[in-house]
């Protein structure tokens, strides 16, 4: 293939180079697009074709159902990495040896302390408040605590914001699951591992001793691998985008959250629990929504199906499918909305409609089974893909600080009014 992209206009015509990635993806830079043709653009609305960024973090291929993080693939690292060392490998490019994920873990353990004030703020907050809300909100706050802004010049600079995050954003976490279910806050133990400090922050009651799980731990484990990181998808180019007009790491995660909140991205795992409760509800009669699903006038989607990317199977929900059964199965939970779930499935799977438009079941599909297993309130599945998502979220961030990208400012086309004359309000 030629490295030259032709571009016509009419008598003009224009070249422009293609670039080239380590998996051989292919894009035209346009770069020089305007000022070569004095003013075109291009447009692609839900940037379906657009390139925001080269990125050397995750490799995703959604025809062939392939997902890697820093080269290594998600099924070996969900079979054998912990997430802290996962996080580790997003941020800093490689899996850490024993010495450097030991550093690691103890520097985020010495920041593990939330101000006070941050609770009063909780506290201000009704329990009925959604909690991707309070977290969008408390990680801002985090940024009043925490002022100084981030010298990325700065290598130490650069760690110290990232270890203060990783450890303080659990503490929000535990603390908005707390405040929800009306029990006392906690800091965490610092003689637990990563994750097995969340369980507790998380489950631990005030009259118990607590004991890991380690069935749960596992589960835990592999979910926040498995949503760690996923390229450029809503919620990272929100984090890349805000945090491209230099603002704050905390400030540029917490729009991320908010972005993460909507059901047609992260808010989906929570979706897809009440809308299997609503079929279970309602008889059980999945054809009846399959039917919904397939009907352009209701606006009833399968919620846990399809993806932007993956037009072939998720490889997360392979995992994950597998994780649901094993979870339930140890933990002795029979939950009928399993069946209905693998129901769906079986349908979609042999549906034209479905089959014609690649839509497979999706990592959040299978997620929330697990979640609520493990005692999690529903409203706080998307927490949790928050969580997950927490270390790609700064290893994007840290990316696009590093490569000295430029602010984020997409042009358009106006469509509105030609110019007109100001009409005073008593002649209106
Ligand atoms: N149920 C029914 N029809 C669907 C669904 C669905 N879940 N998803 C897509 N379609 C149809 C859609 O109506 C369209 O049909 P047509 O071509 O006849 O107009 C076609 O499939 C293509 O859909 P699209 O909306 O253009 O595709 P997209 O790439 O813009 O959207 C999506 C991807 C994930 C937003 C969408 O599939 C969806 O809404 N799924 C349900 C929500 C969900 O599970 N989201 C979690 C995504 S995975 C977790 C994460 O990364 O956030």
């Amino acid at each position: 293939m030629s490295d030259i992209a032709k571009l016509q206009i009419g008598e003009n015509s224009f070249e422009f180079p293609l670039i080239k990635g380590t998996e051989n993806e292919v894009a035209i830079d346009v770069k020089s697009l305007r000022n070569a043709t004095n003013g075109i653009i291009t447009i692609d609305p839900g940037f379906k074709n657009t390139g925001s960024c080269e990125s050397a973090i995750t490799f995703l291929d959604g025809e062939k159902g392939i997902l890697r993080y820093r080269g290594y693939p998600i099924e070996q690292l969900a079979e054998k990495a912990d997430f802290l060392e996962v996080s580790y490998a997003l941020i800093f490019g490689d899996l850490p040896n024993k010495e450097q994920l030991d550093k690691f873990h103890s520097d985020i353990k010495a920041h593990s302390l939330v101000d006070d004030d941050v609770r009063k703020i909780l506290e201000a907050f009704p329990k009925t408040a959604h909690p991707m809300g309070v977290l969008s909100s408390l990680t801002s706050a985090l940024t009043a605590f925490n002022p100084i802004s981030v010298n990325i010049e700065s290598r130490e600079d650069m760690y110290n914001a990232i270890v203060r995050i990783l450890a303080k954003f659990p503490v929000l976490v535990g603390w908005t699951m707390r405040k929800k279910k009306g029990l006392h806050l906690n800091y965490g133990k610092k003689s637990l591992g990563y994750v097995e400090n969340i369980m507790y922050m998380m489950f631990k009651e005030p009259n118990e001793d607590f004991q890991v799980n380690p069935v749960i731990k596992n589960a835990l484990d592999k979910l926040l691998i498995l949503h760690a990181d996923h390229e450029q998808n809503c919620s990272t180019s929100t984090v890349r985008i805000v945090g491209s007009s230099h603002a704050g790491l905390f400030a540029s995660l917490s729009a991320g959250i908010s972005a993460l909140w909507g059901p047609l991205h992260g808010g989906a795992n929570q979706a897809v629990l009440e809308m299997l409760e609503a079929i279970k509800a309602d008889g059980g009669d999945t054809k009846k929504y399959m039917a919904k699903a397939k009907d352009k006038n209701d606006p009833f989607r399968l919620m846990g199906f399809g993806h932007r990317v993956y037009k072939n199977f998720d490889p997360r929900a392979k995992i994950i499918k597998v994780a649901a059964d094993e979870v339930l199965n140890d933990l002795g939970v029979e939950d009928p909305i399993l069946n209905i779930a693998r129901g769906l499935e079986q349908e979609a799977l042999n549906d034209p409609y479905f089959v014609e438009r690649k839509l497979y079941p999706n990592v959040d599909f299978y997620s929330g089974i697990i979640y609520r297993a493990m005692g999690i309130p529903v409203d706080m599945f998307t927490v949790m893909f928050a969580l997950g998502r927490l270390p790609g979220w700064i290893a994007q961030w840290k990316e696009m600080r590093l490569n000295k990208e430029p602010i984020g400012r997409p042009r358009q086309i106006y469509i509105g009014e030609n110019i007109r004359p100001f009409v005073d309000i008593d002649k209106r």
